[in-house]
């Protein structure tokens, strides 16, 4: 049985004193002890919030790591320094971060198997544009960021790997996939987990859903047998988040 993930992104939204005011929030609304739950914050919160949650059922992770250990990269943080700070989880491979700061496949595979190596918990971002999806490649395209993002990863490292499939074309948008379009792309990116190692990972490797899940349509889209979590960016904000985490209620 895999355990459902349900992490929000922040993205670029909350200072380190709005950050604390959210987690006082949403303190008393995210406990479900069937659902591990994550907050992805920015950087510059991931301190406080790393305090503001002692003791409670959150985990906390960044939104973006760099390959490098160290060095001459200025504006980036590396592997050593969130999980020094304190964080578990760590986002890789958003489709915000391949459009607008144009990362690679190739950058994300280095990111994740830099993340393996220091016992970080990645969360790997794939997804279609709309463009593509009405081509009909979508999972031609899954596939392809899968294989190279797993390029190098042991089976075993790759089952504890977390992958979010976010269609691009229903982030922020309002416009969620469908259940069964959901699903059918999550189970298309678990057979690709299956050829690429075995049964056993492919059963054991966690997919999230992102893409405007917010509280009213997270039961049917976490009811989908291939869909273990949600990756919620605009709904993670609000008390929202609090309903998703207590889907199962
Ligand atoms: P959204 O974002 O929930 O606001 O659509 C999801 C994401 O980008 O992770």
């Amino acid at each position: 049985m895999r355990k459902k993930i349900i992490a929000g992104n922040w993205k670029m939204n909350e200072t380190p004193s709005e950050a604390l005011k959210l987690v006082e929030t949403l303190k008393p609304l995210v406990n479900n002890p069937d659902v591990d739950v994550v907050y992805c914050v920015p950087a510059i919160d991931i301190v406080p919030v790393v305090n503001a949650v002692k003791g409670t059922n959150v985990h906390v992770g960044a939104e973006n790591l760099y390959f490098e250990d160290k060095g001459a990269y200025t504006g980036e943080i590396s592997a050593d320094m969130l999980l020094d700070a304190g964080v578990e989880y760590v986002i890789m491979g958003h489709s915000e971060r391949r459009g607008y700061f144009h990362e690679t496949d190739e950058d994300i595979n280095r990111k994740l198997l830099k993340a393996l190596e220091k016992g970080l918990k990645p969360i790997v971002c794939c997804g279609e544009s709309l463009e593509q999806r009405e081509e009909g490649i979508t999972e031609d395209w899954i596939r392809m960021q899968i294989k190279i993002a797993f390029k190098g990863v042991t089976a075993e490292q790759a089952k504890g790997v977390v992958i979010a499939y976010e269609p691009i074309w229903a982030i922020g948008t309002g416009k969620t996939a469908t259940s069964e379009q959901a699903e059918e792309v999550c189970k298309a990116i678990r057979e690709t987990i299956g050829e690429i190692y075995d049964e056993a990972t492919a059963a054991a490797i966690r997919i999230q859903y992102g893409g405007s899940m917010n509280a009213g349509n997270c039961k049917e889209l976490l009811a989908m047998p291939d869909i273990d979590g949600g990756l919620i960016g605009g709904a993670s904000l609000k008390p929202d988040f609090g309903t998703i985490v207590n889907y199962n209620k």
